[in-house]
């Protein structure tokens, strides 16, 4: 039978969760580290069936059925191995790639790529530790690396002169270009990687599939990486994966972090659980990778705007990941260092401050969107609410979508409408001082000269002659002190409101930040004094 190539079942696999497939057939609860339902394959009463998620792999303990997702949808629904392909790519939004043999020939091109990128690891380790390789053993020691962490990692050195293109003589041309590690130019062969610190990158079977350099001399760019290769997939490449996965399983969650160099020193510091993309922008493919050990993920950014930016890509990216199970949180980094200075600065305990105190993904969704819309407006509003729309549209499971929806809601009433609805009750009757009341604060003054006392500032700041007689006041002196207290709520919230009307019918052409965070703060203080009042007439009652 003709097969397909192994990549595109690969990617499936990686694509769709087991446990997500087998669900729609068999109800699953998850105990321990397994999945446990009914087995399909046999009758039973009692769950039997057991599904690893991570291993992508189900057995019956009953009957003995043992296989992937894909002999899962072949055996359940009774269909051939093509159409089960078919079916699982539908699934996975992926179109069928066209039928392909994995010839012998490309088994052993695949093994002698591994040979090669294995063979120069070794040489690179060999060197960062010999003469030529002093700078960057120095260098790489300096950020905190001992040499247990280099030989782990196995950290090397690719020297300046073309070492792999001139030791490799033994292997062809076309097999060393296919590596990436050399190129052929006008003279020749040379090396790609020269005079840079090197990271092998591991595929998740712990394989060197590629590496990323980083210079040392201060050049740009600061890393460079294998261009994709037959065995290496940038944006389905997670660094520090294969270290990981055990700690991801016992820790039931992963940490994204931005650099390399962050993972690495996060797994050493008590963080094993942590990886990095590479170079690019997090892709879907990452996350559903990550996502078949579980969807628990920490994403961790540096504090800038790129850290920012980044952040919400993870969020929209991960939402149709996200179950009612997940817990998927977002950690910022700030003052423009990222988690290799925290932890080198500040240690472990630090770090993990910085983590615990990671926003929900519903919270960071919340106020990013009040963050980068005008809220304040009702254009801002609706552009806002729109953006709410279309994240919470990626959430599959439509329960959960609706009770997200309902959350958003709320806030956007409480957060959003409620203080309008107060400003009307209230502050309509908001006084420009009448004689009325005039009259009644200068009797208080008489009448409780300890409020008189206590509220000078406010009294004077009312701008009122005080001279004159006045009667007593016949409130109690607790009356009294609440009508003075309110009286200057609404004072004060008069003067809010006008701050605010002042602000925005003057918008500044450039309104950043400072601008919406300046309305932001008017309106969170309408709503407090909106509540002191409200609390106040209250107990009048
Ligand atoms: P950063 O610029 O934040 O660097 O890039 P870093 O990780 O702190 O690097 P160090 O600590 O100075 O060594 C984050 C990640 O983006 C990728 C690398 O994977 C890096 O770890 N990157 C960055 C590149 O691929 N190329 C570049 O030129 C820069
Ligand atoms: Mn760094």
């Amino acid at each position: 039978m003709a097969k397909f190539d192994n990549s595109f079942t690969d990617e499936l696999r990686q694509r769709l969760s087991l446990v997500d497939v087998i669900s729609r057939r068999v109800p699953l609860t998850k105990k321990g580290q397994n999945y446990w339902g009914c087995c399909p394959f046999h009758n039973e009463k009692t769950p039997s069936f057991s599904v690893n998620e991570e291993k992508g792999f189900y057995h019956c303990f009953g009957c003995g059925e043992h296989g992937d997702i894909i002999s899962f949808t072949m055996k359940s629904e009774n269909i051939d191995f093509k159409d089960a392909i078919k079916e699982l790519a539908d699934m996975a939004g992926l179109k069928m790639p066209e039928y392909k043999k994995k010839s012998a020939a490309q088994i052993e091109n695949e093994e002698n790529y591994i040979k090669i990128t294995e063979r120069a690891t070794q040489i690179y380790q060999d060197l960062l530790y010999s003469d030529i390789g002093q700078h960057a053993l120095l260098y790489i020691r300096n950020r905190g690396f001992d040499d247990e962490m280099i030989k782990k990692y196995r950290i090397g050195y690719a020297p300046k002169n073309n070492v792999i293109s001139s030791k490799f003589n033994d292997v062809k041309r076309d097999k060393l270009t296919s590596t990436g590690l050399v190129r052929i130019g006008d003279y020749g062969p040379y090396d790609f990687f020269r005079d840079k610190l090197m990271f092998p990158i591991f595929n998740a079977h712990g394989q060197i599939v590629a590496f990323s350099g980083r210079s040392l001399d201060g050049s740009e760019p600061k890393y460079i990486n294998t261009t994709d290769t037959e065995l290496f997939h940038k944006r389905q490449t997670i660094f520090g994966f294969n270290f990981a996965r055990d700690s991801i399983h016992r820790a039931n969650r992963s940490i994204v972090v931005e650099g390399q160099i962050d993972a690495i020193q996060m797994q050493v510091h008590g963080f094993g659980e942590t990886v990095a993309p590479l170079g690019t922008a997090l892709t879907e493919d990452h996350i559903a990778i990550l996502c078949k050990s579980n969807r628990n993920i920490t994403f961790c950014f540096d504090g800038d705007n790129a850290g920012q930016k980044a952040a919400i890509r993870a969020c929209t990216l991960f939402l149709p990941f996200l179950r009612d199970t997940s817990d998927v949180r977002f950690a910022f980094v700030t003052g423009g260092k990222d988690p290799d200075e925290i932890l080198k600065n500040s240690g472990e305990s630090a770090m993990r401050k910085i983590i615990d105190n990671a926003t929900p993904l519903i919270d960071f969704l919340w106020e990013s969107v009040n963050k980068n819309y005008l809220v304040n407006t009702p254009g801002g509003r609706a552009q806002a609410e729109k953006y709410l729309k279309d994240c919470t549209s990626k959430i599959t499971d439509k329960i959960f979508q609706n009770e997200i929806e309902q959350e958003f809601n709320q806030r956007k009433f409480n957060q959003w409408h409620k203080w309008k609805q107060q400003k009307h009750i209230k502050t309509v009757e908001v006084p420009d001082i009448d004689t009325m009341t005039i009259n009644l604060i200068k009797s208080i003054v008489q009448t409780y000269p300890e409020l008189a006392e206590k509220y000078t500032d406010f009294f004077v700041s009312l701008n009122i002659s005080f001279d004159g007689d006045v009667q007593k006041t016949e409130l109690s002196l607790k009356e009294a002190e609440k009508f003075v207290v309110s009286f200057k709520l609404q004072r004060y919230i008069k003067f809010l409101n006008d701050e605010k009307l002042q602000l925005l019918s003057n918008i500044p052409e450039n309104a950043g930040d400072d601008y919406r965070n300046k309305l932001k703060e008017i309106d969170e203080n309408i709503i407090k004094a909106n509540e002191k009042l409200e609390l106040l007439l209250d107990m009048n009652k």
